[in-house]
Order: C-alpha cells, then sequence, then structure tokens
C-alpha cells in the first residue's frame, strides 16, 4: 500500500518522541516524508491546478508541537536567509523545484550585523527532502510554481525567525 498522510504523521510522532539528537531524528523524519511525496494518491487528494497560493495545516501533533503543511508556493520568488530560530523546518517538494541556499555566519554573533557566507546552493525535486535544524540558516527560492510539503517544530509564526537583510548585514553569494 502506498504510504500516506496518516502513516506519515503516526512515523513522525513516534520519531520526533523517541531519543537521540533531533538533528538525527528530523533526518529520520525527512526520509520518511519523502514517501509521501510520491504517493499519487495524497497529492491529488492533498493538491489540485486551482488549489491557491498559500499554506495549509495538514496535521498538529499536539503532544510535541510539530505541523505539517501544504504549500502552494508562487512562481518567480525569492526568499531573504533566514533561520527557524530554536526550532527546526524539513522541506519536501511534491514537483517543481525548490532552489534551497545555505549559509554560514562569517563573523561572531557578538557583532551586530551578520556576515552571511553561502555554503551550499540546490534544488529539491520531486520526493528530494531536507531537514534543517536549530539556528540553520538557508533561503528559499521558487523559479516556477511548485506544491511543496513543510513540516515545522513549532508554529513558526509565533516564534522568533531570524532574517538577514542586505542593507543592514552582508550576504556573500560567492562559495
Ligand atoms: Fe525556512
Amino acid at each position: 500500500m502506498a504510504y500516506g498522510l496518516d502513516q506519515f504523521c503516526k512515523d513522525a510522532h513516534d520519531i520526533i518522541g523517541g531519543s537521540g539528537p533531533i538533528q538525527a531524528r528530523i533526518d529520520a523524519v525527512a526520509a520518511k516524508l519523502s514517501g509521501l511525496l510520491t504517493n499519487e494518491e495524497f497529492v491529488k487528494a492533498t493538491f489540485s491546478a486551482d488549489t491557491p497560493a498559500g499554506k495549509r495545516e495538514l496535521y498538529h501533533d499536539k503532544a510535541h508541537d510539530f505541523y505539517v503543511l501544504a504549500h502552494v508556493q508562487e512562481g518567480g520568488k525569492r526568499g531573504t536567509p533566514h533561520s527557524h530560530g530554536a526550532s527546526w523546518a524539513i522541506y519536501g517538494n511534491i514537483n517543481g523545484a525548490t532552489r534551497m541556499r545555505e549559509y554560514a555566519r562569517a563573523n561572531p554573533e557578538s557583532e551586530e550585523g551578520a556576515i552571511l557566507k553561502k555554503s551550499a546552493e540546490y534544488d529539491l525535486r520531486r520526493g528530494d527532502t531536507k531537514a534543517y535544524g536549530p539556528g540553520f540558516i538557508h533561503s528559499t527560492e521558487h523559479p516556477e510554481a511548485c506544491w511543496v510539503i513543510r513540516v515545522t517544530g513549532t508554529d513558526l509564526d509565533q516564534i522568533e525567525r531570524f532574517r538577514f537583510r542586505k542593507l543592514k548585514d552582508q550576504v556573500l553569494e560567492e562559495a
């Protein structure tokens, strides 16, 4: 049987509630998410060509406070580098591509303006997933419209997000 949303949520619940380093646990959830993204039945039940841009909550785990979110991304959009503070996020594509960029801070945290140096750039395509742990700095770009599933460690709208701005901070694109 194809790997469905209910089974994914149950697996994620068990893995996140388990022990060990958080990065190992979210990597394990990201591996499970891959199976959901390529399940045509799930995709058909969750998205259609006229689903409006934006996000919808598919599941909230009350015990561990993580969310499974369905995003319709508009094309031609590039976000700014950010981290999710003390929380984490897993990204996975159903179609199209999310262009991910990873950054490392090149100056001490104690200095007010951040200098970010790009450390990696790659595309997440159909079935690809990646887990970003607490404090990990990344940015997303959607060259074309696409469907994305994101799993977040908490309601990220309610916690402090760390956005970096080119006017105040320096973002160095050369690897
Ligand atoms: Fe993010």
